[in-house]
């Protein structure tokens, strides 16, 4: 049956699909944001890039801000938790061209947590608001976004500060927000909780809400939006390794059979997304990436744990080729 979807409201911006790729640190990187919106991703944002990274000039800064002609509108996401640091960054990204400037309130990894950055920001509504203030009089002529997890533990009443985070980001003018439905401390393990999201959206009738957490197939994406009402949804673990989810929610959403990718397709594309990789990091370090992406592409061939091993022992580029020649018929 087709879905009745909305386009996705960020701003001012207008995205033709809600489903979107969520920021992903080792996979939202370009070639792979390439790939997704090449497989009909409408918007994406990079992983999670450290303010003060984005202060300093370098090939390593260079690399993680490289956009292209063909990934707009994309959100630049930023994690720090100095106000000032957080606006000269989203200044930078501004001035290199993003659309959206995506503010990181939501990293469980320890050191990240530890340095008070990232989920560390659920415990600390105050400070997070300051950093949303100081952003959007920064960038007034951007989008501001936020990514949030519903609480920072699971059970000491943290989702108070969710509440405040969330009501006070948009009364300072936050365009949306994205809500991983599950605590900081729980990281990924366990269900999200999409009983929340559907509460926040009611709390958020007008305002643009994005839902994340277990989003594993293109059905499950459609099955956020109707049973929670959320306005988006970030195609996270679900799209490592299958880009074409957002090619299969287009067909479902349209009442058409979800799009299977034989081998000569998954082939092609990872083919490309090898080219693509070779471009932004060097051929030795573009095949180290499409390593780790292979191992996850393996899932959709008919013999995943056999093609999986074979990608995990690629070392060089002949390797790869046998893996490929083996594995893809060529
Ligand atoms: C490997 C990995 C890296 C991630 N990196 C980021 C990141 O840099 N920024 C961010 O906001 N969320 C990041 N996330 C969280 C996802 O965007 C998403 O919210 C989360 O995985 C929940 O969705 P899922 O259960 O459908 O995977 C990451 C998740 C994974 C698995």
């Amino acid at each position: 049956m087709p879905y009745e979807l909305k386009p996705l409201r960020i701003g001012p911006l207008e995205i033709d699909f809600p489903v979107v790729l969520a920021a992903l640190a080792s996979y939202s990187d370009l070639p792979y944001r390439l790939i997704c919106r090449a497989c009909g991703a409408p918007y994406g944002a990079t992983a999670a890039m450290l303010d003060r990274q984005m202060l300093l000039d370098g090939k390593l800064r260079d690399r993680l801000v490289r956009l292209d002609a063909a990934d707009h509108p994309i959100a630049g996401q930023i994690m720090g938790n100095d106000p000032a640091v957080m606006a000269r960054a989203a200044v930078i990204l501004r001035d290199m061209g993003f659309d959206v400037i995506d503010l990181n309130f939501a990293c469980p990894v320890k050191k990240v947590v530890a340095k008070k950055r990232g989920g560390h920001l659920m415990e600390r509504p105050d400070l997070a608001l300051e950093i949303v203030r100081a952003v959007r009089e920064a960038v007034p002529d951007r989008p501001v976004t936020l990514k949030l997890r519903r609480a920072f533990r699971e059970k000491d009443g943290t989702s108070g500060a969710f509440w405040r985070i969330s009501r006070g980001a948009f009364e300072a003018g936050a365009a949306a927000i994205a809500v991983h439905a599950r605590s900081v401390e729980q990281k990924y393990r366990g269900q999200a909780d999409w009983g929340f999201l559907a509460r926040v959206k009611s709390e958020f009738p007008d305002r643009t809400v994005i839902g994340s957490g277990d989003v594993h197939t293109a059905l499950d994406a459609l099955r956020m939006i109707e049973q929670t009402g959320v306005d988006g949804v970030l195609a996270a673990r679900g799209a490592i390794g299958n880009p074409w989810l957002f090619r299969q929610a287009r067909d479902l959403a349209a009442g058409r059979e979800p799009f299977q990718p034989g081998l000569a397709e998954q082939r092609q594309l990872i083919n490309r997304h090898l080219r693509l990789a070779g471009d932004l990091y060097g051929p030795r370090r573009g095949l180290l990436t499409l390593r780790n992406f292979g191992i996850r592409y393996a899932r959709l061939h008919p013999h995943p744990a056999k093609v999986r091993a074979a990608f995990i022992n690629v070392k060089t580029e002949e390797d790869w080729r046998a893996v490929m020649e083996t594995w893809y018929g060529g």
